[in-house]
């Protein structure tokens, strides 16, 4: 496995490949790789003949009071799993590598961004689409892996392929989760021992409002209401949102019926932990 700074690198190994007539799929990460990343990169080289992994704290999806400085960063060990994973190449930019100082175009989505994490995140997406975009004129991937966990994400990178004609699969992954619930996350990593014992009211608050809709709740807003109340009786849990949204529009629903993403962030402590599920 090769670990590379510049676009000029990946090009010229993508080229290779090409050459030799290979699929190639793309991993976008931020680092700091856990079991999450791993359900992703494990897939992508089910699905390819070679796999390339990003590795990039991206500055332009963070907004000004949120943590680029101290998101945690680890190479030499993100470098060990996605090569036991199998994976052939890293791209582990600097920032000066991916935004040159003159740099000015942005993909900025008008539909689907403004809700969920939207809201408290106004300039995130704008960041994410960007940066994938430039990903995927570097590598030009037949297929590119996404999870599920960042549901809405998902379903935003979906629709600009589909606005812009990247001609790229994209393959949505399950969440993994630690064995007691809690969705795997590199933030994890900020909770205290005690917030990490409080930060199990996600997975069960969701987990009670999915056994409501099972049991044949059709009110969204007796399942969120639900929810919330789980929740409030956690004192170091702050709900950003709850909401259950069109899986296809993220538009508010106001039935349970149909393809619906139930989702939420909530604060613990500093924290900002997300979580949902698709029904
Ligand atoms: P990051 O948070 O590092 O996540 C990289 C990918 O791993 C995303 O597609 C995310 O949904 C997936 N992932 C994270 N935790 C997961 C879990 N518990 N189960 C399944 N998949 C999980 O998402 C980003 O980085 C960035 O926004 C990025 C797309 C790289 C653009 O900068």
């Amino acid at each position: 496995m090769k670990i590379v700074n510049t676009v000029a690198e990946v090009r010229e190994q993508v080229k290779e490949w090409r050459k030799q007539g290979l699929t190639v799929g793309l991993v976008p990460t931020m680092g700091y790789l856990h079991e999450g990343h791993k359900s992703l990169i494990d897939r992508a080289v089910a699905d390819n003949d070679r796999v390339v992994v990003s590795v990039f704290v991206n500055p332009m999806q963070f907004g000004p009071s949120e943590d680029l400085e101290s998101y945690p960063r680890d190479m030499d060990r993100d470098a060990a799993l996605c090569e036991d994973a199998g994976a052939s190449l890293i791209f582990h930019p600097e920032p000066s590598e991916m935004y040159h100082d003159d740099f000015s175009s942005f993909v900025d989505m008008s539909t689907l961004t403004g809700g969920l994490c939207g809201k408290t995140r106004p300039i995130h997406f704008r960041g994410v689409c960007t940066v994938v975009s430039k990903l995927f004129n570097i590598v030009t991937p037949d297929r590119a892996y996404f999870g599920q966990k960042d549901a809405q994400q998902l379903a935003v990178i979906r629709h600009m392929v589909s606005d812009l004609n990247f001609g790229i699969e994209i393959v949505g992954c399950p969440i993994i989760r630690e064995e007691d619930g809690l969705a795997k996350s590199s933030r994890n990593t900020y909770l205290s021992p005690e917030e990490r014992k409080a930060a199990l009211v996600l997975s069960r608050s969701l987990k009670l409002g999915k056994k409501l809709i099972e049991d044949g709740e059709k009110d969204a807003r007796k399942v969120i209401a639900a929810i919330r109340g789980e929740i409030e009786k956690e004192p170091l849990a702050k709900i950003d949102y709850v909401e259950i949204v069109d899986w296809n529009t993220l538009e508010p629903v106001e039935s349970t019926e149909g393809e619906i993403l139930t989702a939420m962030a909530v604060y613990i402590g500093k924290t900002r932990l997300i979580d949902n599920f698709i029904k």
